[in-house]
């Protein structure tokens, strides 16, 4: 019994250790940021405020079953058509991870595109050597969370070493 259990809070901090790391490698880009995928925004100013990256997701967020997200061509977004839809989704909280450095377009198929519910995103390809931000020359801070990640892991799995240790002597 002890040991199954001890088992079990190791797989579960070695679950924490290895997963942990994931999230922090994408970017996810909220469209339209706090205030979602609703009409009346202008898309293009939050796109040019957005640099995306393959392996980047961007994020719709909106009342689902009020609104969707249709990805279209460049004729779709001009003359809000879907006609060129090779995708859609209407969870409320749809993930689009890009896999190809190219331009998307994504319009809202419930007639709110001509409200301003389209956006065009360009997805720049990943750069060789981690693009240095204008001002800073050295050390990306990007390539240094998952150090910090890993080193908080390593320290997890030594704790809940102790502490199993411990739990297994007491019972
Ligand atoms: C959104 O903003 C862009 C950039 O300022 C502008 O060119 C465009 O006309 C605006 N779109 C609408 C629908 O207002
Ligand atoms: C652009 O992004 C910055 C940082 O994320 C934010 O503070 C600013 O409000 C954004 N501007 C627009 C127009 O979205
Ligand atoms: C898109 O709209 C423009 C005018 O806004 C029109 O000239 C063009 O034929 C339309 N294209 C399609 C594919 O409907
Ligand atoms: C978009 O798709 C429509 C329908 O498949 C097609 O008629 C149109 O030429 C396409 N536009 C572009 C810019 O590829
Ligand atoms: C939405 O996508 C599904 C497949 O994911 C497809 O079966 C369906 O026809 C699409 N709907 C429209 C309106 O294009
Ligand atoms: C990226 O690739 C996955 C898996 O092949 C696919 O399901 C997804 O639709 C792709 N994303 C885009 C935006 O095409
Ligand atoms: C990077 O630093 C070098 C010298 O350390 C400098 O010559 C160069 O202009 C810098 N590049 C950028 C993009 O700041």
């Amino acid at each position: 019994m002890a040991v199954s259990c001890s088992f079990l809070a190791l797989s579960f901090f070695f679950f924490l250790f290895t997963l942990s790391p994931l999230p922090v490698s994408a970017t996810d880009h909220i469209v339209g940021a706090n205030r979602g995928w609703n009409p009346g925004i202008n898309y293009t100013l939050w796109a040019n405020n957005h640099t995306i990256y393959v392996g980047d997701y961007i994020s719709f967020r909106y009342q689902k079953n009020q609104y969707n997200v249709f990805l279209v061509n460049q004729t779709g977004y001009d003359n809000c058509t879907l006609d060129s839809a090779v995708g859609n989704w209407s969870s409320g909280k749809d993930f689009i991870l890009f896999n190809k450095s190219m331009r998307y377009y994504f319009i809202c198929g419930n007639g709110q595109c001509n409200n301003g519910m389209k956006v065009s995103v360009f997805v720049h390809p990943l750069p060789s050597p981690p693009p240095s931000s204008s001002q800073h020359n050295h050390s990306s801070p990007n390539s240094a969370a998952p150090m910090v990640l890993e080193y908080l892991g390593h320290k997890f799995l030594m704790l809940s070493f102790v502490f199993v240790m411990f739990g297994y002597v007491l019972v």
